[in-house]
């Protein structure tokens, strides 16, 4: 894993995209999901799981608890008769925050559950006071202890009602993991709607939990004695898909997307159509192409604002490859980050490469130069996100770009340069 360090990207622009890309697993799916196999013993099998820096991650830190895996293809079982730990050590979950989803989970099954404290991230500081103040309500006491939050319920967990100050994707799945075996009823209000959420509800239910309310802001969760070892498939990236349109727009092109959900990226594709693109929604597969001969060269991009939202408004995990895409618009776009206070790390990146980006506040001020607009510059990737959205900048720039730091794009999207070059782009991985 620590030799992925030492690659970077290096991207030749102006190529426009052509093909076929098939979507892999949702990474903010499989996560939860695969911490959700630590509820009942037995052997889970989980499709569609992504090959990921993040699901390694998660695999890792499962078998440190006592949970055997073995993967084939995009088939991953996962046996977890004995767990022989509940601690979830600073090794594992400083390199990703999700790892604090084996609370819920852990507390339900053992009562006990000790799990490092997520320090600050790239996008901000990111605090689980929703997951803490929750797991309270069901009777958990936790305490901070050397960097660690140690978590025990004296007895049986018992439900309660919890609302959430705004929707947390993680909280409410760490929650819903605690409550499903809590006794009574458990009410999760303001809770987040993400589709990635909705898979883990069809899990746990799957498993014999009692959870009404999926896709709602209000979960209710009917507690049960036990749940047993399950089948389940991860749903499609919705943030994958939309990177990939979004690649489509700035670089021109014709590209049929498949496997996905064209119903989970309607926000963003509603800002696509107002930007130029046209998409042809199936039920599991979406054409995309730049009308005009459907070259990027020959048809100007309109500047669009966006203000991200938790789910089902725009995602804030679209908005820096959203932003890349405005920097070649025709005028002024405003991109307001509504969720995490410091997501704008691309900015001074895109700006090595040509952007003219300024920001206020919450707001980014996107001063589009027009297609051609951006040329090729040695760039550092800061985040996943942000590291996607140089990636889409370096495919529509003019000459050459190299990405440095690309173990982020390995923490969440999987063979991206291959499925790049699966469409035309001239994109190689070499070593730094
Ligand atoms: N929040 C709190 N207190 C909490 C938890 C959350 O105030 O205890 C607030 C945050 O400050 C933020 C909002 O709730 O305003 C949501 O943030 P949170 O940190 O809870 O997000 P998350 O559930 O941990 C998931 C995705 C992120 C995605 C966000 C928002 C996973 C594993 N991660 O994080 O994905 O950005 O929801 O949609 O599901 C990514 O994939 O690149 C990524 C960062």
């Amino acid at each position: 894993m620590t030799g992925l360090t030492k690659d970077k990207l290096v991207i030749d622009g102006g190529v426009p995209l052509y093909g076929e890309v098939r979507i892999s697993g949702a990474k903010n799916a499989a996560l939860p999901l695969l911490a959700a196999t630590l509820l009942a013993p037995g052997e889970h099998v989980l499709h569609n799981v992504p090959d990921l820096r993040d699901t390694r991650t998660m695999l890792q830190l499962l078998e440190s608890l006592g949970a055997h895996w073995e993967r084939q293809g995009d088939t991953v079982r996962v046996n977890t008769e004995t767990l022989t730990s509940a601690e979830a050590p600073y090794d594992l979950v400083k390199t990703m925050r999700a790892s604090v989803l084996v609370l819920g989970p852990l507390l339900s099954r053992m009562g006990y559950a000790r799990v490092s404290l997520p320090g600050g991230c790239a996008i901000g500081a990111r605090p689980i006071d929703y997951h803490l103040k929750g797991f309270e309500v069901l009777g958990v006491h936790s305490a901070l202890d050397q960097g660690y939050v140690e978590a025990k319920v004296a007895d049986r967990l018992k439900g309660g009602c919890i609302r959430f100050g705004t929707p947390s994707p993680t909280a409410t799945e760490n929650l819903l993991m605690a409550s499903v075996c809590a006794a009574g009823e458990t009410r999760i209000e303001n809770a987040a709607r993400e589709p990635e959420v909705g898979n883990l509800v069809d899990m746990l239910n799957a498993m014999g939990a009692n959870i009404e309310g999926k896709d709602s802001n209000c979960l209710i969760v009917h507690g049960v004695e036990r749940l047993h070892a399950t089948t389940v498939s991860v749903i499609p990236d919705r943030i994958e898909t939309g990177t990939y349109m979004i690649a489509v727009a700035a670089c021109g092109g014709k590209v049929l997307l498949k496997d996905c959900v064209p119903d989970h990226l309607q926000a963003l594709s509603e800002k696509l159509q107002l930007c130029g693109l046209v998409i042809e929604a199936g039920a599991s597969d979406m054409l995309v192409y730049c009308p005009e001969g459907e070259r990027g060269s020959e048809c100007a991009l309109q500047s669009i604002d966006v203000v991200t939202q938790p789910y089902p408004g725009f995602p804030t995990d679209l908005q820096a490859q959203f932003m890349a895409l405005m920097t070649l618009s025709k005028d002024t776009a405003i991109i307001h980050e509504t969720i995490f206070e410091n997501r704008f790390m691309h900015v001074a990146e895109l700006a090595r490469m040509g952007a003219d980006i300024t920001i206020e506040g919450s707001r980014a001020v996107v001063r589009g130069s027009g297609r051609g607009g951006l040329s090729g510059a040695p760039v550092m990737a800061t985040d996943l996100r942000a590291s996607a959205s140089l990636v889409i900048a370096a495919l529509a720039a003019r000459g050459r770009t190299e990405i440095f730091r690309i173990y982020h794009l390995e923490r969440g999207y999987e063979k991206m340069a291959e499925k790049l070059r699966g469409l035309g782009a001239r994109i190689s991985r070499q070593r730094e």
